[in-house]
């Protein structure tokens, strides 16, 4: 799924990096997604029928009329870092307002990380299969990437991690997904938790835990995220993106208060500020006091979303087929049966139902092995009755495709 760029001009004045950029599948899928007629379960994307969009503007409102600074350049909003330390102790994470770093996403706090952690011939520890936008952030550095295996019950397999480390790896940073992983849709477990945040600590690592999706959980808060078992070597990564709107592009990071001087000076490098109108706009949304009953709408009906998805599994899809019914997070994993091909399966998805998802392999790191026969599908960004539908499409590629087959052996 990821081949080099092809462009028709000379491109040897690029970086040798650059030179070596691979295409992303993921915005490739954003573009074929967003084709009319096309049932997309590709994209991480949140519902935009369930963005607080009146609530919202009202807040833009209430601060372009009361704060003309929202519109110029500006430093972090300091009232946003309090309700920050607010929603963070929900999640059993104690943190000081001092230790927060806003950023315009959980993206750029991954990069501005990496940035500060990472160089040429750095290690850096990631599972074999992980988000490939982090994959894009190490891209510069042209890290050796050691990787770890994943378990699909319990999450990221620690034991591996702790077998590099006492060989001798000296990783700059271990990246983890502790609940909602994406792509494999795992939580990690709580003895796996306290595992890694000790690993982190004793070899002095720092674990970089990016958390987009913790704070919509099926079951409640059941673990607490990594950083509540370390506070100096886990620097954990937040976003409003999916519980509010990826278009505000706002997020914070966690870390000790060491760090957040680099940080400030690593983004000004960047981006100079992250939008003050949105800081102020997120802020006064949470003084509303509505936050607690979006969240709770929201969780339920991804919760809806999800269980439609799973019957739809059960219900279409062919023996031998497997997937977790995930407790956090936006994504279901699934492998189907060891014949089956997702990438030949996809092109004739499209072709014949117009259906879209990701395989697998899209999210493999240095082309490790992945299971040709995995696959990622997103429940959030369609209503019940679209993922019934885009399930039993996909159900019928697979038979068509599997009958085909059949004849094929026996002629
Ligand atoms: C694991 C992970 N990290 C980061 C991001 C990006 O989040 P943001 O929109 O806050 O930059 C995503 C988005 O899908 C994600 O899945």
């Amino acid at each position: 799924m990821s081949y080099a760029l092809q462009v028709s001009q000379p491109t040897d004045f690029l970086a040798a990096w650059a030179r070596e950029l691979k295409h992303s599948a993921l915005q490739d899928m954003l573009v074929d997604g967003s084709r009319p007629g096309i049932l997309s379960l590709a994209l991480g994307l949140p519902a935009a029928e369930l963005f607080p969009v009146k609530l919202y503007s009202e807040a833009v409102k209430h601060v372009l009329s009361t704060d003309p600074k929202a519109l110029q350049y500006g430093p972090p909003f300091e009232p946003l870092k309090k309700h920050i330390v607010k929603l963070m102790a929900r999640r059993g994470v104690e943190c000081r307002e001092e230790q927060i770093f806003l950023t315009a996403g959980a993206q750029q706090g991954t990069n501005l990380l990496a940035r500060l952690l990472v160089e040429q011939g750095s290690q850096v520890i990631v599972e074999e299969k992980t988000f490939t936008g982090f994959q894009q952030v190490l891209e510069p550095y042209q890290p050796e990437i050691l990787t770890v295996p994943t378990d699909l019950a319990t999450g990221m397999d620690v034991d591996a991690v702790e077998r590099l480390l006492v060989e001798g790896a000296k990783p700059a940073l271990i990246y983890a997904i502790a609940d909602g992983h994406n792509p494999l849709a795992v939580c990690m477990s709580r003895e796996k938790r306290i595992k890694l945040a000790r690993l982190a600590r004793k070899y002095r690592v720092p674990v970089i835990e990016d958390d987009p999706y913790g704070f919509i959980s099926y079951n409640g808060y059941e673990e607490p995220p990594l950083r509540a078992f370390d506070d100096e070597w886990v620097f954990y990564v937040g976003t409003f993106s999916k519980i509010m709107a990826p278009a505000l592009r706002t997020g914070w990071l966690i870390v000790p208060e060491s760090l957040v001087t680099f940080l400030a000076t690593v983004k000004e490098a960047t981006d100079i500020n992250t939008a003050p109108l949105n800081q102020r706009a997120i802020s006064a949304y949470l003084d509303g006091g509505h936050f607690d009953q979006h969240l709770s709408e929201l969780t339920c009906e991804y919760r809806r979303r999800r269980d439609v998805m799973i019957a739809a599994l059960t219900e279409e899809m062919p023996e031998g087929t497997r997937w977790q019914k995930p407790g956090s997070g936006l994504f279901v994993w699934v492998e189907l049966p060891s014949d089956v091909d997702t990438g030949v399966l996809l092109r004739q998805a499209i072709d014949e139902e117009q259906l879209v998802f990701i395989p697998g392999h899209a999210f493999a790191v240095n082309g490790h092995e992945c299971p040709k026969n995995s696959m990622r599908l997103n429940f959030s960004n369609n209503p019940g009755d679209r993922l019934a539908d885009g399930v039993a499409r996909l159900a019928r590629v697979l038979k068509r495709q599997r009958a085909a087959a059949l004849v094929e052996k026996v002629v």
